[in-house]
């Protein structure tokens, strides 16, 4: 195999394609959606994940001083919007109001869900320490709210320089293999 020097952006693209969700934040009456690609699953129970958000960002600080946010999970048919939210700002516009999308009242958080999102997960922030040095916040996921059909929807992932793969096939065919207690 035939192998050249990658740059960390062409690294990106091939290997650590991530699932493109819709942050929802709320603080002191204002809500806001951006989009998050970078993102860990860092403990199964309690629910833990950690996610970046760039310090430059109108949601930054709407999610650092409310503690809380919405992870939304889009599918493919919202992916033009998706894109279009990731392209601008809650400091200049309600995204909501702009995309056309359906805010609705968290059961355990103040932000708001997207009601057009297949799933919404309501998350509170449990760990700031690695705020200031890696704009990376730790969320204890409190709630989570998905639709019934279907089993696997067409979710969008982000493979970065603007290209975004659509997911398709779903296979059993390594089932067997597959050891439960090791994930
Ligand atoms: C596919 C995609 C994924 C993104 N993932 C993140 C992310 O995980 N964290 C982040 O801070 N910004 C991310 N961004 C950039 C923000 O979504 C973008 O700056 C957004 O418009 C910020 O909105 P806001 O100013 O309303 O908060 C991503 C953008 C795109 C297009």
């Amino acid at each position: 195999m035939d192998k050249r020097n990658a740059a960390f952006l062409s690294a990106r693209c091939a290997a650590f394609s991530s699932l493109a969700r819709l942050r929802g934040s709320a603080w002191q009456g204002q809500t806001n959606i951006m989009i998050m690609g970078w993102h860990m699953i860092l403990e199964f129970a309690p629910s833990l994940v950690g996610c970046y958000v760039w310090t430059e960002n109108h949601s930054f600080g709407l999610i650092r001083c409310s503690r809380e946010c919405v992870v939304n999970i889009p599918t493919v048919d919202l992916a033009a919007k998706v894109v279009d939210i990731g392209n601008s700002s809650g400091r200049d516009i309600d995204k909501f109001a702009t995309y056309g999308l359906t805010a609705v009242p968290g059961v355990k958080v103040k932000a708001p869900l997207i009601g057009e999102c297949f799933a919404n997960f309501e998350c509170k922030l449990v760990d700031s320490g690695l705020i200031r040095k890696y704009s990376l916040f730790v969320f204890e996921v409190v709630k989570g709210h998905v639709a019934r059909s279907p089993i696997y929807p067409r979710i969008i992932h982000y493979r970065g320089d603007g290209v975004f793969m659509i997911s398709g096939e779903n296979t059993h065919r390594y089932r067997r293999r597959f050891k439960p207690e090791m994930l």
